[in-house]
């Protein structure tokens, strides 16, 4: 295709915006798919994609409009996968920005939007749902105006639901957004912007050809891995696959290598032609390193075997988590796995349980700690408490700190001030538009990973949203708290915390503890230390004779769930010297109420 008639374009959008809604309209219109086909959304493929209704990994498709072809960039919509998000932007000339006509702009809309301008696109701004009584396009437009500073007054009305504004929204693109540009008769340069495992063509490969062309049957090397590989199919989505002879400079497409693992295609890599290799790689490669780290032991001892091979799968398709055997004294064979973030952990863990129906115990989520030992004793990285030196041999400890923006409607914002003070917060930055508060705050990491989302959109009633980057290490007064039930340690639930926020937290956990974990017939002390002191302390008092006894007092309905679900597990329960601790346990007890 001639350069001047590609338009590679991306879709930024807040969650439920209605990003998948409209790139299934685009490609219904141009003919990429008979209406019987829309049944389901198809550019969000993965089954807990749909579920949670979030884009994980990228994708893309080819559309024909007016004689022009249209690349259609999907990106994945959480701050976990923010690197992927930038490859995929730097693929492409131009965004539709989409917002809800009756939500306006929100955080992480926010950061997509300077990010994209980052990469010089030009945005043309699209706000959907105009069907909903709710909607108001003209506050919006002005929002955007003012919120994000780019002219709104071009902005499209549009109803991805009803099909409002479709036309106009693919027209916009073809005249708005500029065609790519690249010399054709360079070196090969193509940058790799996603890579997935496919059970029949193996490891696939997306990409954007920035100079020179690909084809089938090329020796092609990558710059970064220093690895040389054999094109044998090259193509791109409709969204059906089409095979192709080439993909010329501004193109996007697939290709297949036989490649067999996906960490040897990592993202932001440059291919070239292995014989007339580029002068240098593309700019902005970056390794991604896991930043939450916990353990993932088998419920049943004998269920090891088949998590090592569901772990393995798993990571053929996902190079971004990392995982190596671990063993705990008392959880015994299991794994420490690394992930991206929060969401990124529960995806994984969520697909090893159903997909591969693995009963799992996941121990307290815990970032990198710098350890500096005393006398000169060396630097270590702490990815897991139960390593943690004793306090005589740290010299100093420091924990990685992220930069967070929040947008919250005025109404909510004196809660979610508290909450991040509560988290050791430091606010930088606080201003209002039109009725919202947008806060910058620095933050422990440490401080988020367990349950702040989850905070912050029960504060907000579901209004708030939010967004951060990783801003370096800052030392911090750190100490491992232990939880001993019945006197006996439980390492999956020993975590660091900040000493000053040790007992709050301490005292949440056990008193969420003595609500989990069901009575015996002795009594049973639950306490959080911090080495030899105790800082809370719990009992749950012994069993009477009438099994019923237990389904009341407390939170009656939620021990009632608990217990059917004990009922329909196998062996969902952990032995923990004398006493049974259900695995429901381990999770709930690390959601701090
Ligand atoms: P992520 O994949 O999480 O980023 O979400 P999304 O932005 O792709 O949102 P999605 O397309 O899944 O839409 C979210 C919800 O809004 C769905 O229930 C859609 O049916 C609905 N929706 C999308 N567009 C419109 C619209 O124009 N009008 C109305 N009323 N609802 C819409």
């Amino acid at each position: 295709t001639e350069l001047s008639k590609i338009r590679n374009f991306s879709i930024i959008a807040h969650i439920d915006h209605g990003k998948s809604t409209l790139a299934d309209r685009l490609i219904q219109r141009t003919g990429g798919l008979a209406e019987r086909e829309m049944s389901a959304q198809v550019l969000d493929n993965m089954e807990i994609e749909k579920e949670r209704g979030i884009t994980i990994k990228a994708q893309t498709v080819r559309l024909d409009w007016k004689g022009h072809v249209l690349n259609l960039m999907d990106t994945p919509g959480h701050v976990d996968f923010a690197y992927e998000v930038s490859r995929s932007l730097a693929a492409c000339e131009g965004a539709l920005l989409v917002v809800d006509a009756a939500q306006g702009v929100e955080a992480q809309t926010l950061a997509n939007v300077y990010q994209s301008i980052e990469h010089d696109h030009e945005i043309v701004p699209v706000i959907n749902k105009i069907d909903l009584p709710a909607a108001e396009p003209e506050k919006v437009r002005a929002e955007i105006e003012d919120v994000i500073g780019i002219d709104a007054s071009q902005a499209v009305l549009a109803s991805a639901k009803s099909g409002i504004g479709i036309d106009e929204i693919l027209d916009a693109i073809v005249e708005r957004i500029p065609a790519p540009t690249g010399d054709a008769d360079a070196p090969l340069k193509a940058m790799l912007v996603d890579s997935w495992y496919d059970p029949y063509l193996g490891v696939v490969i997306l990409v954007r050809v920035m100079a020179g062309t690909l084809k089938k049957g090329q020796q092609i090397k990558f710059m970064q891995a220093g690895t040389t590989h054999l094109i044998d199919r090259v193509g791109c989505f409709r969204p059906k696959i089409e095979q192709l002879n080439d993909l010329g400079v501004g193109e996007i497409g697939f290709i297949t290598a036989q490649i067999k693992d996906v960490a040897q295609a990592r993202v932001g890599d440059t291919l070239t032609d292995a014989k007339r290799p580029a002068a240098e790689a593309l700019p902005g490669f970056k390794e991604v390193q896991p930043v939450v780290f916990c353990g993932l032991f088998p419920v049943d001892a004998n269920d090891f075997e088949k998590l090592r091979e569901s772990i393995s799968k798993l990571r053929l398709n996902d190079a971004s988590f990392s995982f190596e055997m671990e063993t705990s004294a008392a959880l015994g064979f299991g794994y420490r796995c690394g992930f991206l973030g929060l969401l990124h952990l529960e995806i994984i863990q969520e697909r090893l349980t159903r997909e591969y129906d693995l009963d799992l115990i996941t121990t307290a989520p815990s970032v990198v700690y710098q350890i500096e030992l005393t006398h000169g004793g060396g630097h270590i990285d702490l990815h897991n408490p139960a390593d943690m030196p004793e306090p005589n041999k740290i010299e100093t400890i420091s924990e990685p700190w992220i930069n967070a923006t929040i947008y919250v409607p005025d109404e909510y914002l004196g809660s979610i001030l508290k909450l991040c003070q509560d988290r050791r917060g430091i606010q930088k930055n606080l201003t209002y538009v039109g009725g919202r508060a947008q806060a910058t705050y620095e933050l422990p990491l440490n401080e988020v990973v367990f349950d702040f989302y989850d905070r912050l959109k029960s504060l907000s009633k579901g209004y708030a949203s939010f967004d951060y980057h990783q801003i370096g290490y800052r030392e911090g007064d750190l100490v491992k708290m232990g939880i001993l039930v019945n006197e006996e340690p439980v390492d999956a639930l020993s975590m660091i915390v900040h000493r000053s926020t040790a007992e709050v937290r301490g005292r949440g956990m056990v008193e969420r503890l003595k609500e989990l974990i069901p009575r015996h017939l002795f009594k049973i002390p639950i306490q959080a230390a911090i080495g030899g002191k105790v800082i809370a302390r719990e009992t749950i008092s012994a069993m009477r004779k009438d099994v019923t006894a237990k389904c009341y007092g407390g939170d009656a309905t939620r021990k009632r769930k608990l217990l059917d679900k004990q009922k329909k597990g196998k062996a969902k329960m952990r032995e923990y010297g004398s006493v049974s601790i259900p695995q429901e346990a381990f999770i709930a007890a690390l959601r701090m109420g």
